[in-house]
């Protein structure tokens, strides 16, 4: 299996999904320039392997500064913080893990000692930090991946919208994590995945993640969705998230809220699955979630090549927001979340933090 993500001795080891099916390369970033390159340019994507790469790109930073005072280390972290949060703006995955490194810089330079000691400590707990993220980050689709199986019938064809799968996150993924557990069950799941134009996670990534571990899938495009719906080949939509508000509106993949109505029309459930890492209660609904646009050209061109005419106007806003009256259900690892999920996302909080604090 490949590892999408990985700390190393020389930096941080990123399979390139830009290459994607073509080729399985790595790319190792040495600093956090690099790190912050390879989230902009989608070299890693996907909300919970974005946060991952934002914090290990945060303890790369620091461990490469060769600052020798306290005040001039803060003041690169600041540095660092602010390359890395300008990259995407809709998956909160980025913002909640450079929240949990600068809670643990601002501790360990907080403590007594020389500024040398102070700096050894913020360097080796940063990069511990960052590996503990990886590792909850696996153990969080687990054990997401166990409640969600739990809503699949013994036999299920499920569609899929984008790549939330091994290489969307640290590993084992999120709405494909629950594809792989129904598996490990001994249940019988075959995936429908979705082109997803214009990046096309869909073909390039769910389906070779797919294929390499030997999960049964087929292949269509976004446009196929409803009229495979419309003849009853479809059981479940299971798909990731990039932002979850407080009222269980979703932003993810554009093309997402499309499904989602037609799962409806169709009376077929439409499952989120996400971390809580994914689930922003400080936005309220999902209008006030930012939307990344990105450039038309990928709208405009396939690798370079141009699929529609010289200088036509495009547009190419990344994800939308699916309203919460048309999700049947949140998969987390805390356990399922229904309407109305204003109290039930609040409840796994509460149900997360009280055991946290044993
Ligand atoms: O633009 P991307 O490829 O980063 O978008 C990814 C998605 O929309 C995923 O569905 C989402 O991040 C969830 S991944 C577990």
């Amino acid at each position: 299996m490949f590892k999408t993500i990985e700390w190393t001795d020389e930096g941080v080891r990123i399979l390139d999904q830009t290459r994607l099916p073509v080729e399985e390369i790595y790319f190792t970033c040495r600093t956090y320039q690099d790190v912050a390159h390879a989230i902009r340019s989608m070299v890693i994507r996907g909300a919970p392997a974005i946060g991952v790469a934002a914090a290990m790109g945060v303890a790369l930073g620091v461990n490469n500064s060769s600052a020798a005072t306290v005040r001039e280390l803060r003041s690169e972290f600041e540095s660092i913080i602010e390359e890395i949060s300008t990259t995407r703006p809709t998956a909160v995955n980025l913002f909640w893990a450079l929240e949990r490194m600068r809670r643990v810089f601002t501790e360990s330079l907080g403590g007594r000692g020389t500024s040398a000691e102070k700096i050894a400590s913020a360097k080796a707990r940063l990069v511990e930090e960052a590996q503990r993220i990886c590792a909850e980050d696996i153990a969080a689709n687990q054990a997401l991946g166990r409640h969600g199986a739990a809503l699949l019938k013994h036999s299920a064809t499920v569609l899929t919208h984008c790549n939330a799968g091994a290489l969307a996150t640290a590993g084992y993924g999120t709405a494909l994590g629950i594809v792989r557990s129904a598996l490990a069950a001994g249940k019988k799941v075959h995936v429908f995945a979705d082109e997803t134009r214009p990046f096309l996670q869909g073909s390039r990534l769910t389906a070779w993640e797919l294929a390499k571990d030997g999960i049964p899938v087929t292949l269509i495009t976004d446009n196929m969705a409803g009229h495979f719906m419309q003849r009853g080949k479809i059981n479940a939509v299971i798909v990731g998230a990039d932002r979850i508000a407080a009222n269980g509106d979703v932003a993810n993949k554009i093309g997402t809220y499309t499904v989602a109505v037609l799962a409806r029309e169709n009376k077929i459930p439409f499952y989120v699955a996400a971390p809580l890492s994914t689930i922003d209660l400080r936005i309220r609904s999902g209008g006030k979630i930012p939307i990344e646009e990105r450039s038309p050209y990928e709208v405009t061109h396939w690798g370079g090549v141009a699929t529609a005419p010289e200088n036509v106007e495009a547009r190419h806003p990344a994800f939308d927001i699916t309203p919460h009256r048309y999700v049947s259900a949140i998969i987390t690892e805390r356990g399922i979340a229904r309407r109305p999920f204003t109290k039930s996302l609040k409840l796994l909080f509460s149900k997360s933090q009280s055991r946290s604090l044993g």
